[in-house]
Formats: C-alpha cells, sequence, structure tokens
C-alpha cells in the first residue's frame, strides 16, 4: 500500500475551463503546505459508482495555500473525471500533499519539453518555472485541436517563440527526430503524453544515441490503444471471479472484491501492482511504463492499476504476493 502520504481537507474555491475539455479546479488546502515542484501530484478521495477510490492528478500552479488540478473529461470515463467535473464552489475533498516523481533536474543547460494532450499539466507548471528562472528551453505541445490546448495562450504569453503548437487537426504533429537532433549534447528532454507518443519518442531518443537518464518522462494511465470494455478475471487457487467495469480499472475491481493487493503509484509506473496472466481470452491492453516491450509482447503480466483486457476472461496469479 502507499506510504509517506499525508491527507489534509481542501475546498474547492474555484473551477474554471482553460480548454474545451479540461477544467481547473482550485482548492484552499487546510493547514500549511510544503513547497513542491512542478510535476507533483496530488492524490483525491473520488467517489466512483457510489464506491470510494482515490484518483491522482498532476498539481498544476496556484497561490499560496491553495492546490490547483486541470482535469479532463474522458468520453469513457472511468468516473474519476467525471467525479472532479461535478466539484463545485464550497465542496470539500480529501487530497494529498502533493509528492513528485517527475523532478526537474534543474542541472541542463537547455530543456525540451513535449506535451501531448493532458500531458500538458506538468509540462505548464515546468515551463513556467524554467522561463522564471531564466532557463533555455523551448515547449512544443501537440493537441488534436486548437481549442483543446489548455494553458496554450498563458505560455505563449510567457513563452514567445519558444513556445511552438502543434495542432494535429491540421496534420501538425511533433517531429521528434527533428527536435532530438537540433538539441546541443547536454540538454534534457521532458515529455508527458499518450503511451504512443511515449513509446515512439523513447526509440527516436535510443537511436540518436542520447544517454536514456536525459530523456524524462509520465503517461497519463488512461491512453490505451483500446476502448475501456468490460472482463473478467479468475483468480488461480483462490475460487474467485471478479468482474472489471469499462469505468474501473483492475486494480480498483480486485480491492472492491476484498483482494489484497500491493500497489503504489496506480500510474504504470512502479509496477507493483503487476499480477501474472495464466490464461487469456482477448488481448491485454498494456497501458503502463513499468514493463519492457518484451514483457508486454509475452503477456506473462500485466499492471492492475492502468492495464486491461480487451474482452473476455483471463486466468491471473496474484497469489506469489501473500507467500512468506
Ligand atoms: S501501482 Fe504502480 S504500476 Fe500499478
Amino acid at each position: 500500500m502507499r506510504n509517506r502520504i499525508e491527507w489534509r481537507q481542501g475546498r474547492v474555491v474555484s473551477t474554471d475551463l482553460v480548454a474545451e475539455d479540461v477544467r481547473r479546479i482550485v482548492f484552499a488546502v487546510d493547514g500549511s503546505l510544503p513547497r513542491f515542484d512542478p510535476g507533483s501530484h496530488t492524490n483525491l478521495k473520488v467517489t466512483i459508482a457510489g464506491e470510494p477510490a482515490i484518483r491522482t492528478y498532476t498539481v498544476v500552479p496556484a497561490g499560496p495555500g491553495h492546490l490547483a488540478v486541470a482535469v479532463k473529461l474522458h468520453p469513457q470515463s472511468r468516473g474519476g473525471s467525471r467525479f472532479m467535473w461535478g466539484l463545485a464552489t464550497g465542496d470539500a475533498i480529501a487530497l494529498t500533499v502533493p509528492e513528485n516523481r517527475f523532478e526537474l533536474s534543474w542541472r541542463a543547460d537547455h530543456y525540451l519539453l513535449l506535451a501531448g494532450g493532458i500531458g500538458i499539466t506538468p509540462i505548464y507548471g515546468m515551463a513556467k518555472a524554467l522561463a522564471a528562472r531564466g532557463a533555455s528551453l523551448r515547449v512544443v505541445y501537440g493537441a488534436r485541436s486548437r481549442g483543446l490546448m489548455a494553458f496554450a495562450e498563458e505560455l505563449q504569453g510567457i513563452l514567445g517563440d519558444r513556445l511552438v503548437l502543434r495542432n494535429n487537426a491540421k496534420g501538425d504533429h511533433i517531429d521528434l527526430a527533428a527536435e532530438f537532433s537540433a538539441l546541443p549534447a547536454n540538454a534534457e528532454c521532458y515529455l508527458c503524453g499518450p503511451i504512443g507518443m511515449l513509446e515512439a519518442a523513447k526509440a527516436v531518443w535510443a537511436a540518436s544515441g542520447r544517454p536514456v537518464s536525459r530523456l524524462r518522462y509520465e503517461v497519463f494511465g488512461d491512453s490505451g490503444l483500446h476502448l475501456e470494455k468490460p472482463f473478467t478475471v479468475e483468480i488461480a487457487n483462490r475460487g474467485l471471479s471478479v468482474a472489471v467495469r469499462p469505468d474501473q480499472t483492475l486494480l480498483d475491481a480486485l480491492l472492491g472484491a476484498g483482494v489484497d493487493m500491493i500497489y503504489d503509484c496506480q500510474r504504470g509506473e512502479c509496477g507493483l501492482c503487476a499480477v501474472k496472466v495464466l490464461e487469456r481470452e482477448a488481448a491485454i491492453d498494456h497501458r503502463d511504463v513499468f514493463l519492457s516491450p518484451e514483457e508486454k509482447a509475452e503477456n506473462h503480466r500485466m499492471c492492475a492499476c492502468v492495464s486491461r483486457l480487451t474482452g473476455g476472461r483471463a486466468v491471473i496469479d496474484i497469489g506469489y504476493r501473500t507467500s512468506p
């Protein structure tokens, strides 16, 4: 289970649309908040289908004593974004003091920040912080249309021609090879976007011969290759069958069925929630960044917090978790 987390009480003080499908929600938080860097996350206690659940969002810049998140309303929402969009001024919610797993090094001579869609949320805070310190940077932001680009206007005002917008609807996409080849030798790249964008960037970065450690990234855990469909898992040697709804993660379904799971990030990054897959009737939509491409191709394991079956039934083994 998670540790090191500190829950606080928050109260919504404002909400506003920062893109056609992205709502910023600002919370006043009880008690003093420690300083936190851009790229940090907060966990929020939400209610989905009448059940308590926890959702994690990147914290975007807000005033002292406040936390803000920017939430995209997903058509295939597992329920978290619908709940968040339903929050109104005055509503109370429990949230955690931010922690950071996507940190700026502050040591590079030049920064390339790449955002795809709602992946702008950590990049927005990073860009503001780097610009405030006079760092050398370039931000490239791609989305399906200009109306879906949150914070683009504000960033344009701060960055000028250091910001490039790529409007996919006009056939304009981020040219990863061109971006990477234009970088000085000791530059760092920070990327947040869908998993397809990340996999492409990792391949191009590796081909460029640049140090792996200088490409830093995170993905949003709901960016799979398939739409969410219901599926069922049977747990080997437990006589337990668990149905997973389209609006629910496998991890949430297992926890809801009383299965004792170990997990942490809930973003497909740490691998703690990975379960063995013994049999399956359908493909696995791997949405994590923990397993290697080879491990994903083997389909012997899947990260329960983000990855899912594309339908049907699978037999999974979690028995090794409880071995002494
Ligand atoms: S909880 Fe970290 S990968 Fe699932």
